[in-house]
């Protein structure tokens, strides 16, 4: 008898100020292993940074970066992150993995999600060898100092930059 079919859904959650193609990378491989990824903007994250885009900019260009994938809604999540994936439905919690200097970080968030909601796991995947040294803050400093981030960001999200920055959006490449 074959098992019912029942929709694997996924919570990415994160900052994403602004999502890069390290994020994007991440995104992608969740979905060869889940139906539906959520990726969660949380109001509040647990290293305060202070923020360069808005809740509903960032919700905006992961939207507009994965305009070709369904499977994929970004939603923005306050209160502890184990709460938001219950409401989802999703017991599962997808993280990128950069570097070793991650992994401290990463392994407390993880642990304790599971301490306060035991049916929940994260499933840490790395990115692309080429966005491991890549990371939202380093991006906004670049772009904050007039250095080219079209390496690093989706054509929409560098012309947001170069808009927050008043520069003009000439350039930009997909990987
Ligand atoms: O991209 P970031 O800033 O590293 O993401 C961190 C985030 C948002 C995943 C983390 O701060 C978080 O889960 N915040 C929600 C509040 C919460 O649940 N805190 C307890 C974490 S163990």
């Amino acid at each position: 008898m074959s098992a019912k079919p029942t929709s694997r859904v996924a919570i990415y959650p994160g900052s994403f100020d602004p999502i890069t193609y390290g994020h994007e990378d991440i995104i992608r491989r969740g979905l060869r292993f889940v139906d539906r990824i959520v990726v969660a903007v949380a109001q509040l994250s647990t290293q305060r940074k202070q923020p360069l885009f808005t809740i509903p900019e960032r919700l905006e260009l992961i939207a507009e970066v994965f305009a070709d994938e369904p499977r994929v809604e970004a939603r923005q999540f306050e209160g502890l992150l184990v709460d938001f994936a219950r409401e989802q439905n999703a017991k599962l919690i997808i993280r990128g993995l950069r570097a070793v200097s991650d992994f401290e970080y990463e392994f407390q968030m993880a642990l304790m999600n599971r301490q306060l909601w035991p049916e929940v796991e994260t499933l840490f995947l790395a990115p692309d060898v080429r966005w491991s040294f890549l990371s939202a803050s380093l991006v906004r400093e670049i772009a904050s100092l007039g250095g080219e981030v079209g390496d690093f960001v989706a054509p929409p999200v560098r012309a947001r930059l170069m808009s927050k920055f008043r520069r003009s959006p000439a350039r930009g490449r997909r990987p």
